[in-house]
């Protein structure tokens, strides 16, 4: 399996390249589906990925037909009545299956469903996702790593505050209240580009969706959800990625079909590292710069700088002219990756939520592994900027996110090739 990407570093990246459907918008607008009983969702721009294969997978086997257009757009048909068990080894490929517990709770009264697993950036518990989901009727038991839950009649609409703004949690609970009997208002939500993405999906399947400019939002639940359609946002974070490959390689490069209003952080903390760019109204044109400056930055939930941009923002200060320091205060332990870029010569030290970069004049190829899908990529643009040649293994991370990296690497002129496992 090509699992390997050889990656020939120091060519300035050069041309255009137009960002993917957000992997992260188009998992939770695809499983609000499952409140349809004999309807479908329309979905354009859906991106082609693993993750969106395996929620495929997983909603096939709940008794959704899916009917593929092409690789971006599908019609989803679901049946009067769904399966509510979700098979394991399907759930267990991804963490995002928990997104289909709201929906298929709220439409078929039950679901069980295998805990997702930790993975190499925390442990990923969906105690909020429960605990709103209790609040709306539901009975939750967890047997054997098995969340067992059922409601007697229809959940009920509830007030409820979240004691951090999940963005899981808020999708999950914003979905099942779709469904519940009268009005749920859901307090300190995630304000992610994405929840405003399934906002209008649920809209356009009759729910009555409104987002409140306090950080809250209010559904009010009916019988039955109609047929309609929806489009995924542009992914910013995949769109991050290339914009600081091109200023880490130094070239000059268009990312296109993006909302500049979604990477507003990103490109805040890059113009403060002295990075030069050009933003329209769906473009942003990244211009060479000699060395960025020494920069820190925190990571918050939206509007903040993403968690999910961190590794490849640390990527591109391992090579600024000064010290720079990156705290992670979303998730546990997102910082596997720096002990991979120190193998190419950065000089970062973690200690707990901080990494502190000494940024260098130069990377070195050298032969480096994936640990998650943004540590790839962050180890995949430090391979373009570094001298001589880099290999990334376990890409099969990387295809989890990123929609044909080396196709479009290649379009921007770098070197790079697809090997088989070392
Ligand atoms: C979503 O994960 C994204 N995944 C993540 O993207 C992203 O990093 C994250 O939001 C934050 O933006 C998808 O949308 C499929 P959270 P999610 O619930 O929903 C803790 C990527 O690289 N927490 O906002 O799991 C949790 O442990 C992926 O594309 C609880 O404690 O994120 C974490 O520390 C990685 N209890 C923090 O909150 C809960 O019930 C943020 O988690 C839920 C979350």
């Amino acid at each position: 399996m090509k699992n390997v990407l050889k990656i020939t570093g120091g060519i300035p990246l050069k041309g255009s390249i137009k960002t993917q459907g957000a992997k992260n918008a188009a998992l939770p607008v695809i499983a609000a589906c499952l409140i349809l009983r004999g309807g479908t969702l329309t979905l354009d721009n859906i991106p082609d990925l693993y993750d969106i294969s395996a929620m495929y997978d997983l909603l096939r086997a709940l008794g959704v037909e899916i009917l593929k257009e092409n690789n971006s757009r599908a019609i989803f048909k679901v049946p009067e009545e769904l399966r509510w068990e979700a098979p394991e080894p399907i759930v267990r490929k991804m963490r995002a299956s928990s997104l289909v517990l709201g929906p298929l709770l709220a439409n078929c009264g039950r679901i069980s469903l295998p805990l997702p697993g930790g993975c190499s950036i925390g442990s990923r518990p969906i105690d909020l996702h429960l605990k709103g989901l209790k609040q709306m009727g539901a009975e939750i038991e967890i047997r054997n790593g098995v969340v067992h839950a059922s409601v007697k009649g229809r959940l009920r609409g509830r007030r409820i505050y979240l004691d951090f703004p999940s963005v899981g949690a808020t999708e999950n609970l914003m979905v099942a209240a779709a469904l519940a009997s009268g009005e749920t208002i859901i307090e300190n939500i995630a304000r992610e580009p994405e929840i405003d993405n399934l906002a209008e999906t649920l809209r356009n399947l009759g729910v009555p969706v409104e987002l409140e400019g306090t950080g809250g939002v209010r559904i009010k639940g009916i019988d039955r959800a109609k047929s309609g359609y929806s489009r995924v946002i542009p992914d910013r974070i995949e769109a991050g990625t290339y914009i600081l490959a091109g200023v880490m390689t130094r070239g000059e490069m268009t990312v296109t079909d993006l909302i500049p209003s979604h990477i507003d952080s990103m490109l805040a903390k890059l113009e403060e590292a002295g990075a030069k760019f050009k933003v329209t109204k769906d473009s942003v044109t990244v211009y060479p710069v000699k060395r960025l400056k020494p920069i820190s930055v925190k990571t918050m939930p939206f509007p903040g700088f993403p968690t999910d941009a961190q590794p490849q923002m640390s990527a591109a200060l391992s090579i600024a002219n000064g010290v720079s320091m990156v705290e992670e205060s979303v998730f546990q332990s997102r910082f596997l990756y720096a002990q991979e870029l120190n193998r190419m010569g950065a000089d970062i030290k973690i200690s707990r939520d901080l990494a502190v970069i000494k940024g260098v004049k130069k990377l070195q190829g050298a032969t480096v592994k994936a640990t998650d899908l943004r540590a790839g990529a962050a180890l995949i643009i430090a391979g373009l900027a570094a001298e001589g040649e880099t290999r990334v293994d376990d890409m099969v991370h990387v295809w989890r996110g990123y929609e044909a990296i080396d196709q479009k690497l290649r379009s921007l002129g770098a070197k790079v090739e697809l090997l088989d496992s070392l």
